[in-house]
Formats: structure tokens, C-alpha cells, sequence
């Protein structure tokens, strides 16, 4: 008896498994602008009972907690409170870092009073010829500090990373071979160069970036007691991350040198999505910067174009919450898009990249975002930025939002990083 009915169940167990995989191996994304299906994007401006919002007030003291409080629920998963007192310990210093031109800061944050791990070694560099407290561009990394420029005082992380012969990382661990192997995507001497600051942190000191039930990263720092894993309202990787930008700018508030004030957060592609994430959050990130951050970032999910929300949620089954899964093949019942998370960092600026080749990444559906915005702006007093249309390759458009579309693919380039100290400069009055 025991063994019959045990046999359908394996084999219906084995069937679903088997299905979620050639779902996942069988995607053909969209990439036909006439296959897009019509949609309606919720309004920012209308409160959940329906009621329009006029002013800023209720913008700020009803609709965006609101808003907040559905990516909490449905997309990110609510996050812990910032702990009180932020534990961090300055494990290296030097004031003739890159041949003299910069100060150098190694810093490690802890996320509890008592536990050393897990532990995010925030790397800080600050142009020495820029009078203190300078502005400053964070963002986190995908193969440790030590990748972003071949300084060979960088510490060399020995935190768990993804396979990636091309960085130098064997068994799952960085090697002397990945010192500078992602400086191209740092342009650390323009940064420098223009009297901003730049500081860095390896995502995967958060929350290591594979499906493992949340067992490591600072998930289980915060469970209580008897859970094992967050429940389908709390939060993901992508959550954890943010978390952790927040951490490192607890850190810039007690640093001098540094402008607290004036710290823009920016991300590339899952990290485009934490940081729109982070800022949307914790208002102290003055500028956010989305680059290529594409479905689950800037795009919006109701055109399914490229990247899904089935698709990304089957694939990355760790990034977003549980919730989030209600949405896959049924956008249309979300009950926003992620034009209110832009909405959410308004009325500070914020900057939406794409690149032309970027399809995955609906350069389009990231542009809509941004215009679908604006609305939000305007009610707070600022212009948005006024276009309509995508505007032409590599000609940024720079107002209170930002946004552009430049040659090439996926990546973070000279250019982007060029446009982002443009619109930094135009917003902090240098
Ligand atoms: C995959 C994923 C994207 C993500 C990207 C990245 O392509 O589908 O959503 O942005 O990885 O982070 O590099």
C-alpha cells in the first residue's frame, strides 16, 4: 500500500521539477516590439482606496509608505531595522594610495554587536586633492574589491564567490589572478579625477549569490526563534544587498572626509535593481543610478519584454521574496511596476541607463519607467525631465531624471560613468 501511493507522488514531484527546468531552459523571450501585450500601469498618484493624490503631503505621508510597503510585500520582502549602533572596524589606511593621487580606506562592517561574521569590507577611496568632506559614487561589486583596480594593497577577499575563470576565481575563491580583473568597469581615475570619492563592497559578503535556503549571508542574523528561512513577505538577496548599501552609508555618516549629504548609490544589472532598491528606501542616498538593471530594476514587468518575471523568478529563485512568485505569468496583477519605484526616490534625482544591445534588459521598459515617474516629480516641484520619446544614442538627457541609451551591451563602460558624474555634478552644484 505504502509503496503505491508513494509512487505516484515521486513521480508527480519528479514531473513538476522537470517542468520548472525545461520552463526555465525553454524561455524565448520577447524581443518584438508588436508582441508587447497592452497593459495598464497602476497610477502612483492613486491611493489604494482609490482617491487621487493632489499634494505633497499625502504624497509623502500616505501614498509612498504605501508604495513602499507593496515592494516590501509582493517584490523585495521587508527588511530589518538599521540596528542602532553600527559596528565597523578601519582595518587599513594610507594617504599615498594609486601613486600618491588618493587616500585609501579599508574598512570592515559587522552586522551585529557580538557576531564577526558574516562581515562586508567596505574599500573607500578619496581624492586627496579635493577639500573634505567630498561627494562620493557607492556601489557594490561582483568579485570582490580587490577586482576594481589592480592596487595591490586592496585586501584580497576570501568570501565564497561564483564560478569565473575570467576573474581569477578557482574553487569558488578569489586568486592573486583576479587583482584589477573588472577595472574596466571602474573608472576609478575619472571618479577620482572629477573630486569624487568612490567606495566599494562585494555583494556576496551580504549574501552569497546562489539559492541555498538563506542558510548563509545575514538572513539568519535577523530569524526568529524556530525560522529557518524568511517568510514569503521578508526579504531576498536583492533585499540583503540593499541592506548592506544602507550599512556602508551609516559608515560615510561618521567618516569626515566624506559627504554624507552627497553620496550617489549606483548598481549594474542585479546590483541596478539593489541599488534602485536601496535608494527607494533609505533616503540619505542623495542620487540613485540604475545601469542595465533591466526586469525586477528599471523595466517594467507588464511589457515582458525580455527578461519575465517567470523567468527571473525561476531562474533566481533567491533574489526577490516568495510573494513575488504570485506575479510570474500574471503581471498584470501586480499591484505596482517599477515606474513607482523610481516614483519612490522622488524628489531626489535619479538616472536610468541602457544599452543598445541590452535587449534582455528592455532598454525601452526602463525608459517608460522613468517617464511614468515623472508624474511623481512634478507633484513635488520638480521637472522630471521632460521627454517623451527614448532620445538617440549616447545623448543623455539630464534633469531632476536622468536617463540614456548608449552603443554597445550589457556592462558598465567610461561613458556611463561619465554621464552619471554629469548628472552628480548638476544636482550637488560643482
Ligand atoms: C542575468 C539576469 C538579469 C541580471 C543579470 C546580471 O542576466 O537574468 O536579471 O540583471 O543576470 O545581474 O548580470
Amino acid at each position: 500500500m505504502r509503496i503505491k501511493r508513494f509512487f505516484p507522488i515521486a513521480i508527480l514531484l519528479l514531473m513538476a521539477h522537470s517542468s520548472l527546468s525545461l520552463a526555465a531552459e525553454k524561455f524565448e523571450p520577447n524581443y518584438d516590439e508588436s508582441k508587447v501585450p497592452e497593459y495598464t500601469l497602476p497610477d502612483p498618484l492613486v491611493l489604494s482606496n482609490g482617491e487621487k493624490v493632489t499634494d505633497a503631503k499625502t504624497w509623502k505621508e500616505v501614498r509612498r509608505p504605501e508604495i513602499l510597503n507593496l515592494f516590501a510585500e509582493e517584490v523585495y520582502g521587508k527588511t530589518p531595522e538599521a540596528p542602532d549602533l553600527l559596528r565597523y572596524q578601519v582595518i587599513e589606511t594610507s594617504d599615498e594610495a594609486l601613486d600618491g593621487k588618493a587616500i585609501r580606506k579599508q574598512v570592515r562592517i559587522f552586522f551585529t554587536q557580538d557576531k564577526a561574521e558574516p562581515k562586508m569590507d567596505l574599500l573607500v577611496y578619496l581624492p586627496k586633492e579635493s577639500e573634505n568632506p567630498v561627494p562620493l559614487m557607492i556601489g557594490l561589486n561582483f568579485y570582490g574589491n580587490h577586482t576594481i583596480h589592480s592596487d595591490p594593497a586592496i585586501i584580497l577577499s576570501d568570501s565564497w564567490m561564483r564560478k569565473n575563470e575570467d576573474k581569477g576565481i578557482v574553487d569558488n575563491r578569489a586568486t592573486e589572478d583576479s587583482r584589477g580583473a573588472s577595472a574596466d568597469r571602474w573608472a576609478v581615475d575619472m571618479i577620482l579625477d572629477r573630486g569624487y570619492g568612490l567606495a566599494t563592497a562585494y555583494y556576496g559578503d551580504i549574501d552569497p549569490d546562489f539559492d541555498d535556503g538563506f542558510q548563509n549571508g545575514i538572513q539568519p542574523l535577523f530569524y526568529k526563534e524556530g525560522q529557518n528561512k524568511p517568510a514569503p513577505d521578508e526579504w531576498g538577496s536583492i533585499g540583503a544587498w540593499a541592506y548592506g548599501l544602507s550599512r556602508a552609508m551609516d559608515y560615510f555618516e561618521q567618516d569626515e572626509d566624506i559627504n554624507e549629504n552627497q553620496v550617489a548609490v549606483m548598481g549594474h544589472s542585479r546590483l541596478g535593481k539593489t541599488s534602485l532598491w536601496a535608494g527607494a528606501r533609505d533616503e540619505r542616498f542623495a542620487i540613485v543610478i540604475s545601469n542595465d538593471s533591466g526586469c525586477g530594476g528599471a523595466a517594467l514587468s507588464r511589457r515582458r519584454f525580455g527578461e519575465t518575471v517567470a523567468r527571473i523568478n525561476n531562474v533566481f529563485p533567491h533574489w526577490f521574496c516568495d510573494n513575488f512568485n504570485k506575479y510570474n505569468d500574471n503581471e498584470s496583477a501586480l499591484p505596482v511596476d517599477q515606474h513607482m519605484l523610481i516614483a519612490l526616490i522622488a524628489p531626489r534625482p535619479a538616472y536610468v541607463a541602457s544599452a543598445v544591445d541590452d535587449r534582455w534588459a528592455d532598454p525601452k521598459g526602463e525608459f517608460l519607467s522613468v517617464v511614468h515617474a515623472e508624474p511623481v516629480y512634478q507633484l513635488l516641484g520638480e521637472p522630471g525631465f521632460g521627454a517623451t520619446e527614448i532620445p538617440e544614442v549616447d545623448h543623455p538627457i539630464m534633469d531632476t531624471l536622468g536617463y540614456h541609451i548608449r552603443t554597445g551591451g550589457h556592462n558598465v563602460t567610461d561613458f556611463d560613468w561619465k554621464a552619471y558624474l554629469d548628472f552628480a555634478d548638476k544636482h550637488f552644484g560643482r
